[in-house]
């Protein structure tokens, strides 16, 4: 075994929300890299249930318990990354579990440091948090409110917000591919997407090389953008890129489309999502940060930069929290 394999053999990470698309492929490359995981999920096949909008979730003394599962593993940990979350239902249910995976993150951190660990907690933001939009009530508003209780709480060291995730083969239905051949127009939208083995991969690389760990924990965390490769809205689902023909009824169908919330239907809200995007004020939003706006990256943070398909980049922060959207807008000189 590598010095590498051998240090990192006795390292381990805790994966809340574990049964996740990206925790199970998370798992999967801390795994391959060495570290051993802790997976905490709501139900089986995880010995570790823990429903986070248990208010005992929310207690470091729950998870002092808990932890007892990383040393009888080997090690104390590394790393403690929120993976839960909830993306559709009543607006209630969605905050309630967005923002209790913070809870049980923060709780999770301090229980760690009471026992003399000092673990790297990351939290997960979303692209969609960050829409003009700002629907309050939906998997935004309690995305927005999650990450809000992060910058607000001691003990989040990181927020990784990542845009498109890729998964292959994407499971779109036939409608939305339909949809996307025929317009043109959002099938056109630039977007910068990772795959969900992308994702995995640049988590792997922060918890090798944390980025600023607190001790004492920061009064609020670094704030990260996953920068995947750039594509066109179509591409993602298959759609060849093809000449925009201009079509009278195209703008009228994507006024129809932008209307589209659709809850419990995740796929028309998406492309209700896009529409809106491609009509609205901030075209760019699935870009990422606007030229220019990005804070310079630390020498730290241009280790983590990947020479291949994403980059780990320093994500603006403005005072109410709309980042990105605002100086895209500016960029595109548009009315606040
Ligand atoms: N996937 C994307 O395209 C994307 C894009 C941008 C950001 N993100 C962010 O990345 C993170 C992971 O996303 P994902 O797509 O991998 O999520 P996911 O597949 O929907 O997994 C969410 C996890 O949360 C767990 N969970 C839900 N309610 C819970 C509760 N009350 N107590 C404990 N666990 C609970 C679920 O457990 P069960 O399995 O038991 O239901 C599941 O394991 C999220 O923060 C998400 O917002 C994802």
């Amino acid at each position: 075994m590598s010095v590498l394999g051998a240090r990192c053999a006795r390292e381990v990470v805790v994966l809340l929300g574990a049964r996740g698309l990206l925790a199970s492929l998370t798992a999967r490359a801390l795994r391959e890299a060495g570290f051993s995981i802790v997976a905490v999920g709501r139900a089986e096949p995880h010995p570790l249930g823990v429903d986070v909008t248990r208010e005992e979730a929310w207690q470091p003394a729950f998870w002092s318990q808990l932890l007892g599962a990383a040393r009888g593993q080997g090690g104390s940990p590394r790393a403690i990354i929120n993976f839960v979350t909830c993306k559709q239902g009543p607006a209630e249910t969605l905050q309630q579990v967005n923002l209790a995976g913070v809870r049980a993150l923060v709780a999770a951190a301090t229980a760690a440091r009471e026992q003399g660990a000092h673990p790297l907690t990351l939290h997960l933001g979303s692209a969609a948090e960050h829409r003009p939009e700002r629907d309050a009530r939906g998997y935004a508003g309690a995305k927005r409110e999650a990450h809000a209780y992060c910058l607000t709480t001691p003990g989040v060291d990181v927020v990784l917000t990542l845009g498109i995730v890729q998964r292959t083969p994407s499971p779109a239905p036939a409608f939305v591919r339909f949809t996307l051949r025929h317009l043109p127009a959002l099938a056109a939208v630039p977007v910068k997407v990772c795959s969900a083995e992308d994702v995995a991969q640049a988590l792997v690389a922060l918890v090798r090389h944390p980025v600023a760990p607190g001790e004492p924990p920061p009064a609020s965390p670094s704030e990260l953008w996953l920068e995947g490769r750039e594509a066109r809205l179509g591409e993602l689902f298959g759609i060849a890129p093809h000449p925009v023909r201009a079509r009278t009824w195209e703008p009228w169908m994507l006024r129809a489309l932008a209307t589209l919330r659709g809850e419990g239907f995740p796929w028309l809200a998406r492309l209700g999502g896009f529409a809106r995007i491609a009509l609205g004020r901030a075209p760019n939003h699935y870009l990422g940060p606007a030229p220019g706006t990005a804070p310079t990256p630390s020498t730290e943070l241009r280790e983590l930069m990947s020479p291949g398909r994403w980059r780990i980049l320093p994500f603006p922060r403005s005072a109410d929290h709309v980042p990105f959207v605002r100086a895209a807008r500016e960029a595109a000189a548009l009315p606040p």
